[in-house]
Order: C-alpha cells, then structure tokens, then sequence
C-alpha cells in the first residue's frame, strides 16, 4: 500500500462492466422491482407454470423413492441439531490426519445429540440403521460423560469399540462424500457414465480441486484437467458439439493467486493456462465450461473470459462457456455483457444458469467485511425470480447464446419449458443440467417426457479433493428451503412446493429483504453498529481509496503527546517509511520526564472530570470518535501504509478494529 510502488490494477471498464458493478451491491427492493418488470409475465402464464410443477412433484413422489442419500439429508437436515453435527463431521473428518483427533471429533459431534428422536423416522432402512448406529455411539459416549456405567464394563466396550465406531463413522462419511462423485479418476468415470449417456444424458466433467494454494497445486489441478480433456477426447465423436462429453474448470484451481489484488499475474498466467486447455477442449469439439465461484472473483472472472474467447485461435468454436449464478444481483447485466461479447467476437457461446452454490459464504463474507449491502438476494423467492426473469433473458439470446439450465427445482424445469413455449423456442435449442447425484427423478421426466436435453455435472476425483464440493452439497441438501429438501419432505404439499415466487413476493408486504438478515452494518442489533468496511477486492472501491489516498502522498504528519500545556524541551525525531527509507513521513515529538511527571499530577483531576461525565455523553464521545475515524480512514489508510508498512487489508483491519473498539 506504500503509496509510492502503488499499482491499480485495470479491469474491463466498459460501460455494461460499469452496469455489472453498479448492481453488485445493489438495494434489493429496486433489484427486485426491475426483475420483475423484465420478467414480464402474465398471471396466467405464472399460474400455469405452478399448477404444472405442482404436477410435477406429485408424479416425482409417485414414481421414484428417494435415494438412501435424499433420506438421510432430509432426516438430519440443517434445521436439526444432529443434521448439523454430522455436517461438521463429515467435512471435519476429511482433513483430521491421526486417529486420537479423530476420536475426539466423533465424541465432539455425536455424544451431544439427541439422536433417539429419529429413530424410526426414515422411510428408508438404511437410513434407520445408521441412527441405530449413531444412538450407540452416542448412548455410549454420553455414558462415558456422565460415569454411569460400570468403567470396567465401560473401559472394555471402549477400548473395542472405538476403533470400529471410528471406522464404521469414517466409512459412511466416505459414501457420503462418494455419492456425490462420478469416479476416482476420469477413466473410471468415464466408464461409469456409459449408463446414463445410453438413455441420452450427455456428461459434463469437473476434475475436483479448487481454490490452489500453491503453484505446485495449481500445476497438479491444470494437469488433471487437460488430461482429462485428451481422455474424454476419444468419446467425443458427434460433430454436434452440444451431444459430446463436456469439462467444468474452476478459475481457482489454476492459480494460486487468483484475485485482483495479483490482476496482472493473473491476466498473464491464468490466461494462458485457461486458454491451453480451452484449445485443447476445442480440438475434442468439446463444451468448456467456466464455473462460477465467489462473487468476489467475479470481476477478475470477466477480464480472464475476455481475454481467453478473444484469442482467435479459439475462433469457429461453440463450446466456449461461462456460468451465471442468479442468486447475484447482478446476473442480468452479466448476461447482457456476455451476450454483448458474444456479438463482439462474432461467437456463439454457451451459459450455464444456476442459483448459486456459495449464498452461507457470500452472506457472512459481506457481514465480516462491514459491506454496504449483500452481493446476494437474502430471500430465495427472490433468487428464484432472479432465476426466471434470467431464463426468459436467455431464450431470447438464442442467436448467440446456447442456455443450459442448471437446477434440480421441478418450478424452474416448467418454468423454462413454458417460456420456450411461448417464445417458440424448439427445446432441442437448450438443455437442462442437474448434478451428480441430485435430481434424478425430476431430469429423468424431462428427458422421457419431454424429449428435452439434459446433461450432468460430474466431479471427479480422490476424497481429499472433494471436502469444499461436498459442504456445498451438504448444505444445499440440507436446507429445508432447498427443492430437493422439500420434495422427500412429504408434508409439505406439491402446492406449496410450487408456489409461484412472484406471488410470494407479493405477499412481503414491502419487506423483500430478509428481516432475519439485517444488512451487514446492522448486525449487532440497534445498539451498536457494525464498522464500515472496504473491500479491498472490489475495484471501484480501490480506486476510490487510491483517489482519496493521493492526497496524502508527500503529506507530512507531526505527532505529540496531547498536553494542556506547551511540551518542555519538546524534541522533534523524523519518522521514515519502513519500504521506502527515503520518504519521511513527518515528525513525532517525544514528551520529556518532566512532561510525563506533570501529566500524572494532572490525570487525577483529568480522570475525574471523565469519571463524572455522565455514561450517554462518554458514550457520545468514542461514537464520535468513531465516526471521525470512518470519515478519516483514507488518511488513516494513507498513514499506516506509509508509517507502519501496512498493505491494504492490514490497514482496512486495524481502522475497523479501532472503530469497533470505540463503539
Ligand atoms: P432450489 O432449491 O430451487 O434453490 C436453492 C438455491 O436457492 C440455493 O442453492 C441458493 O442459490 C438459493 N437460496 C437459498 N436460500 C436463499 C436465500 N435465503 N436467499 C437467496 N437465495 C437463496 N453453483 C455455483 O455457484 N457455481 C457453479 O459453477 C455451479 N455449477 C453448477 C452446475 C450444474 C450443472 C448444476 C446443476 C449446479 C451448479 N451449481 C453451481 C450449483 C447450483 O448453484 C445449485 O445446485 C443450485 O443453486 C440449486 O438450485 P436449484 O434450482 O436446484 O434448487
Ligand atoms: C460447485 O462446485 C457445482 O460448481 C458447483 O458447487
């Protein structure tokens, strides 16, 4: 952050990326209403989509009992005690290397659930024994607590028990882990896939891996991939490229830096990796798709996928694609940009629509950073709008755009087939996608009914690589809001299931945003508000920081102790930039053994006009205190860097910290 050494980095600055940023953080009411508006359907096209998804979940139950797997997550789902302590066991036990830890996790998670109440519960047997498991392990791990049994009889079930009680715990954990994943090793899965790919699914692959932290793993994960690329190369045989195999790459995976703070690294390396294995996929006919990760990441996202379907090696090629997450309020203006670039390029590409996988982080992240609003809807009714108005945008872009829409929800399924009705659009013009594992049911009707397309998401790869995947899965499957929840969960009617967002929304009475999550300044209740933040990773306010910042860049500060009296002796010392000893910062004057002396003789009196000061005006004054520090931080900012050597984050923490302390 020294000001002097201080690059901003340059992203895409066009006026629909200016749009995109725009919305980012945008109020959610006005988003809402401009959703709303583009959407643009009638009541009686809304009522009809209902009633047929209605439809559609009582044929689903009808049809098809829920996997062993859909059981499980709606029996220990996130609304339960339990379902939460096996979340955290399962995501824990993949990274706890040594038995004695992995022990004490189990008795951590299970001893303190009340596990008998689900006993029986489960329509599926499987799903019974294992709380018949997880009750003894409990029931035996309570006792041990509570020293009720006989410690011989208990130090024998003990020292037999555990080591099976860990395996047998490990071990369903793994199936857990299992289900959600296509095979070990692409060969494996592609082995795998054969089944389905006969009944005309078609594959798209993910090598699991995300988020390098180093340059080692970010080679290791761009070598799986592109070897996964040349294996699928060779069951890539139709020269319509929408009925090949596919792959899925997380931008993470590639670079071990991956944001903006490092854009031009990124423009350099991560460019070219992405773009090697685009060629690759381009020379299978092969559908390369761009995952969407963090909202964070999404800007930078948008420079690397300029750069790469720009190069004209990449020219003649339809398989070029990128994600769109409607959970974001600003997934229409990334549509109209990618479309946009589409045009530019003179390309068809292909965009892949989903809700978003990331909502638990987004909203805390923006809690934890103080930012001004969410970068997320805090409704699912409004993702779900989101989601529609995004599948009308889509079939309208035709021309360009080849949608694949990514959902498990029986309402978005209709939805899209009822837009594509009315706009005249042939179904064999997009497809539907589910993940591995999720939605069965529901894809497999699509297909045999509606002689729709539909292809499936498939990670790849060995357990170690899998824990983020999974915690995704696991939170999304054990969300009572999420489809695939409320379908297993039989009390709730296709009805309710299939209610129409836009009638939800109407019923908010004015509040669309979520009462129960207050914007991020306002989390800490009326009483104290949360310190303003600045996101470091958010370019407009880099530039903004940097603006503000420049005014302080020769500005020479001059420190003293506060006295109600001259300093006696007073000597100045300078005070240098520990990254650039040639800049001089300003001067600090030190306070003399007499000024000390002096001062506490007066802190008696000094404390005591304090101490009578009433609680309300002490509390005024650290507010205001506070309050001058917010409105100050850029100057603070400027200090710190150039005082203390502080980078961006460092500087923005030790602001809030202090904001916080006060308030
Ligand atoms: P629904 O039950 O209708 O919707 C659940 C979703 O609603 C949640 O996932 C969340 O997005 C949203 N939601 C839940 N609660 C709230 C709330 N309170 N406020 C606002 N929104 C809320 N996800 C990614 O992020 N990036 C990807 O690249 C990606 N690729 C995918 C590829 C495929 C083929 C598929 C099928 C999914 C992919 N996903 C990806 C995951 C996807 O985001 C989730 O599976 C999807 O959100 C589930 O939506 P649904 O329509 O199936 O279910
Ligand atoms: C995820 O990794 C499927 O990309 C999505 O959660």
């Amino acid at each position: 952050m020294t000001t002097d050494r201080q690059v901003i980095p340059q992203l895409g600055n066009d006026d629909l990326r200016l749009k995109i940023r725009e919305a980012y953080l945008a109020d959610e009411t006005q988003v809402l209403k401009q959703l709303i508006e583009q959407a643009d359907l009638s009541d009686q096209i809304r009522t009809d989509i209902s009633s047929r998804a209605a439809e559609y979940v009582r044929t689903i139950r009808q049809s098809s009992l829920p996997s062993m797997m859909e059981n499980f997550l709606a029996e220990y789902g996130l609304s339960t005690r339990e379902g939460v302590a096996l979340m955290c066991l399962a995501e824990a036990l993949l990274r706890v290397p040594d038995a004695y830890t992995i022990d004490e996790l189990i008795e951590d998670k299970i001893s303190h659930g009340n596990w008998g109440q689900h006993l029986g519960h489960s329509g599926s047997p499987l799903v019974n024994a294992s709380t018949w498991a997880l009750l003894l392990t409990g029931k035996l791990m309570a006792a041990d607590d509570e020293g009720k049994m006989l410690f011989t009889l208990q130090g024998l079930v003990k020292r037999l028990g555990e080591p099976v009680v860990r395996k047998a715990v490990a071990q369903s954990m793994k199936e857990l882990g299992r289900h959600f994943v296509l095979g070990t090793s692409i060969e494996k899965a592609i082995v795998r896939a054969r089944q389905l790919e006969a009944r005309a699914y078609t594959y798209s692959y993910d090598m699991l891996g995300e988020a390098a932290r180093t340059e080692a793993d970010a080679r290791r994960y761009h070598l799986a991939y592109s070897d996964a690329i040349t294996a699928l190369s060779a069951a890539s045989k139709q020269s319509d490229i929408r009925n090949n195999p596919g792959i899925s790459v997380k931008l993470s995976a590639l670079h071990p830096r991956y944001e903006v703070g490092q854009h031009r690294d990124v423009m350099d390396q991560l460019v070219a990796r992405t773009a090697s294995l685009a060629m690759l996929a381009r020379s299978a006919n092969m559908g390369f798709n761009i995952d969407a990760e963090e909202a964070d990441r999404l800007d930078i996202s948008l420079d690397v996928i300029e750069q790469v379907l720009s190069n004209p090696a990449l020219g003649n090629w339809d398989g070029f694609g990128v994600v769109v997450q409607a959970f974001s309020k600003c997934a229409p203006q990334v549509i109209d940009w990618l479309y946009a670039l589409a045009q530019k390029l003179d390309r068809k590409i292909m965009v892949r629509l989903v809700k978003g996988a990331y909502w638990d982080t987004e909203i805390k992240r923006a809690q934890v950073l103080g930012l001004s609003d969410y970068p997320v809807f805090t409704r699912k009714t409004n993702t779900d709008i989101c989601y529609l108005t995004c599948c009308k945008k889509l079939l309208g872009m035709t021309d360009r755009i080849y949608p694949q829409f990514a959902t498990h929800n029986a309402y978005s399924v209709v939805a899209v087939l009822k837009l594509a009705e009315t706009l005249n659009i042939d179904y064999q013009r997009f497809e539907f996608q589910r993940l591995h594992g999720m939605g069965e049911a529901l894809h497999d009707y699509v297909v045999s009914h509606q002689n729709a397309r539909c292809r499936i998401y498939a990670p790849v790869g060995e357990h170690q690589d899998l824990l983020a995947y999974l915690v995704r899965r696991l939170l999304e499957n054990g969300a009572n809001s999420s489809f695939v929840n409320q379908i297993v969960d039989t009390s709730i009617s296709p009805e309710d299931i299939a209610r129409d967002p836009v009638a939800i929304w109407k019923s908010y009475c004015g509040s669309v945003s979520n009462p129960g999550i207050p914007l991020p300044a306002n989390i800490y209740g009326e009483h104290r508000r949360n310190s303003q933040g600045w996101d470091v990773t958010d370019i407009s306010t880099i530039q903004n920081i940097s603006e503000k910042r420049r005014l302080f860049q020769q500005h020479q500060w001059k420190a003293s102790p506060t006295m109600a009296t001259d300093i006696v002796n007073a000597e100045n010392y300078p005070v240098f930039n520990p990254s650039n000893p040639a800049d001089q910062v300003g001067e600090v004057t030190q306070a003399s053994s007499s000024d000390v002396e002096w001062a506490v003789e007066q802190a008696q009196q000094a404390f005591g006009t304090w101490q009578s000061t009433s609680v309300e005006k002490r509390a005024e004054i650290l507010c205001k205190i506070a309050d001058l520090y917010e409105a100050h931080a850029e100057e603070l900012f400027a200090l710190l860097a150039r005082e203390a050597g502080k980078n961006w984050l460092d500087a923005v923490g030790e602001v809030r910290e202090a904001v916080d302390f006060a308030r």
